[in-house]
């Protein structure tokens, strides 16, 4: 099987390739923005099924030399993550987002690729009444502009769908934790400061309540939907962890045996959604897929992987593993295959 994973460089891409490499054939395009860290898959890579193509998914003559004709399926990670950022700018994330998802469908379909699946967010659903869980079939609300971008993504691939007859899924996971995720998001953030005893942010009253899956866990998932899913269906992929943010950190500073007083109280984001909890009922009826990873213990894996690798930590705050590719791999064109 020849998969096509875009994004592949990131947090939850990196573990889906690890999970599948030596089970396909990987072609991994990544443009290798601030997110895409190449460190996330030392491992995977010595895989000789494994290759990486540096370009961009808005650049659809780059994607189309990428793709093999054999393509069986297509992984859509690649995006603009991060809420904070489409605040401060919403522009990367309608290109890369939007228009990276429709070239990403068009060229699937000229390459007859088999299978098709989107990797989209809860966040598309918007705040979740206190007792409220996201299901399938509800509507979409965007609060962000980065949610906005993920909802309009997932419109382009329904119409694919409908219009040109693609095979395509959609999964919508909670938020993601576990190793190698980018310190900016809150859990690695908040490790690697509490790790050098610096404060944690905390936005507004930190009574925010978030979905915990472990990456681990998203990824066996995706897998499954990959393989078993219904053509043109949307699963949820969630952890049934609902917890306030404050919690979480309190857990956090726990087990690290620090003080509450690390806890800082900044500004609330603007439009900052009060709840997410996704309804994963379907995934589980449908696939036999459930979360097995407990919150109590993937949170501690993950302590202590921050803890065993600052160096990764030291690697992405430096801005050290970006300097790493163009010393190894030197300026190359977008499209050209780098490994
Ligand atoms: P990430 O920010 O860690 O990684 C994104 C990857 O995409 C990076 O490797 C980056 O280099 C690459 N990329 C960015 N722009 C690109 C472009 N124009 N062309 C090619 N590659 C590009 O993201 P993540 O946390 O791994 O998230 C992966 C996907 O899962 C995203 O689609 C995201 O919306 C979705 N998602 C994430 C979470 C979460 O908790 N992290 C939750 C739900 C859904
Ligand atoms: P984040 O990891 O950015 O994920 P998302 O916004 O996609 O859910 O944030 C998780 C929650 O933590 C969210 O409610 C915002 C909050 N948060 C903080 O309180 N402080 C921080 O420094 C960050 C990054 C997030």
């Amino acid at each position: 099987m020849t998969i096509f994973v875009t994004g592949g460089a990131g947090f939850i891409g990196s573990e889906f390739i690890r999970q599948m490499a030596g089970s396909a054939r990987i072609i991994n395009f990544d443009k290798l923005t601030y997110a895409g860290n190449l460190d996330n898959l030392t491992e995977a890579a010595k895989d000789p099924g494994y290759s990486l193509v540096k370009g961009d998914v808005c650049d659809a003559g780059a994607v189309m030399a990428a793709m093999p004709e054999d393509c069986d399926a297509v992984v859509h990670f690649a995006a603009e993550s991060h809420v904070d950022r489409s605040i401060v700018g919403a522009e990367e994330f309608v290109l890369t987002n939007v228009l990276g998802t429709q070239i990403m469908l068009e060229v699937s379909r000229q390459r007859r690729v088999k299978r098709f699946l989107h990797i989209s967010t809860d966040e598309v659903g918007g705040d979740m009444p206190p007792d409220g869980w996201f299901k399938e079939d509800d509507p979409l609300q965007a609060s962000s502009p980065y949610a906005a971008s993920k909802a309009s993504a997932e419109l382009f691939v329904r119409a694919a769908a409908r219009t040109h007859g693609m095979n395509t899924l959609i999964t919508r996971t909670s938020n993601n934790y576990g190793p190698y995720q980018f310190p900016e998001k809150l859990l690695p953030l908040a490790i690697s400061n509490v790790l050098e005893d610096r404060p944690i942010p905390v936005y507004g009253d930190g009574m925010q309540v978030r979905d915990w899956v472990h990456v681990t866990d998203n990824c066996r998932a995706l897998r499954a939907v990959l393989e078993r899913g219904r053509v043109g269906e949307t699963y949820h992929i969630g952890g049934g962890n609902p917890l306030p943010n404050i919690e979480v950190l309190r857990t956090l500073l726990k087990t690290l045996g620090k003080p509450e007083s690390l806890m800082t109280r900044v500004t609330d984001r603007p439009g900052h959604d009060r709840r997410y909890a996704v309804d994963f009922t379907k995934t589980t009826q449908e696939l036999g897929w459930k979360p097995e990873i407990s919150f109590a213990d993937g949170l501690a894996q993950t302590i202590r992987w921050y803890q065993d690798n600052p160096e990764w930590v030291r690697r992405c705050r430096s801005g050290e593993y970006r300097k790493y590719y163009e010393q190894m791999y030197g300026a190359r064109e977008a499209g050209a295959s780098v490994l």
